[in-house]
């Protein structure tokens, strides 16, 4: 695991933004793995500035995102979808056909079977991942199986209440108690993984990560395991490791 530390969110964006485009302009026909939440809007703003200023093309690129509330359909304003659609896919030329994430209605099973076998089909690229404040990847929480496939899963408290405090608009209630989610296996097939983490509220979860050596109580240890994982750490995410 390569550890990079920058000064602030800003800074770990453009680092990100490189790697992604680096992935991208080598292969236009590339598999991308994408992650929602807070950390992934600056990278997402520079593709899409990218693209209107430079052109960079998505025309051929398969995009698979890691998770999907449960019970949201994809035109729910929170849903997992919908966030993806605005914040890139209709500010770039990709074909919305080639977009993929898990979907949180219907047959739950039958939902994660399929995108089991899509992503078997499909092999990922580059990953990228954000961290919860739990360690949790994707929507693997603190005590998933590191050879765990796209599955159902109930959401710790924690992870709903930092999901209230930045969407749903601080409505806790109003937050999926459960979700689908790409498990740790399919996360760590992917050829390249890179994970950014800012701000204060990850530190003790990269110092787990970092310093503790693999274990379920902390998901993203797994990635120590991964031949090839660039993580992006900004100071105040980085401010409790020891060394
Ligand atoms: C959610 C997502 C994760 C994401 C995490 C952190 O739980 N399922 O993929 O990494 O939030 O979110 P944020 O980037 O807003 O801190």
């Amino acid at each position: 695991m390569e550890l990079i530390i920058v000064k602030n969110y800003e800074e770990a964006s453009d680092l990100a933004f490189e790697h992604m485009i680096e992935v991208v302009k080598s292969n236009p026909k590339a598999n991308l793995g994408l992650a929602t939440g807070s950390t992934p809007i600056g990278l997402y703003d520079r593709m899409v500035k990218d693209h209107q200023t430079n052109g960079t093309s998505y025309k051929e690129i398969k995009t698979f995102n890691l998770d999907e509330y449960f019970g949201l359909d994809p035109q729910h304003e929170q849903s997992y979808y919908r966030f993806m659609y605005e914040h890139l896919f209709k500010d770039i030329d990709i074909n919305l056909d080639n977009t993929h994430v898990p979907s949180g209605v219907g047959d739950i099973q039958e939902n994660c079977n399929q995108y089991n076998a899509l992503l078997k089909e499909n092999p990922i690229d580059i990953q990228l991942l954000g961290i919860g404040g739990n360690g949790h990847i994707g929507f693997n929480e603190p005590g998933t199986a590191f050879d765990s496939v796209t599955h159902y899963i109930e959401l710790k408290q924690r992870t709903r209440e930092d999901n209230a405090r930045l969407f749903f608009n601080g409505h806790l209630e109003e937050v999926p108690t459960h979700a689908i989610t790409m498990g740790i296996s399919n996360i760590m097939a992917a050829k390249k993984v890179l994970l950014i983490a800012c701000g204060e509220n990850k530190a003790d979860a990269i110092v787990k990560m970092v310093e503790e050596e693999p274990s379920v109580d902390c998901p993203a240890s797994a990635l120590k395991n991964h031949p090839n994982c660039v993580c992006i750490v900004d100071e105040a995410a980085a401010s409790k490791l020891s060394k």
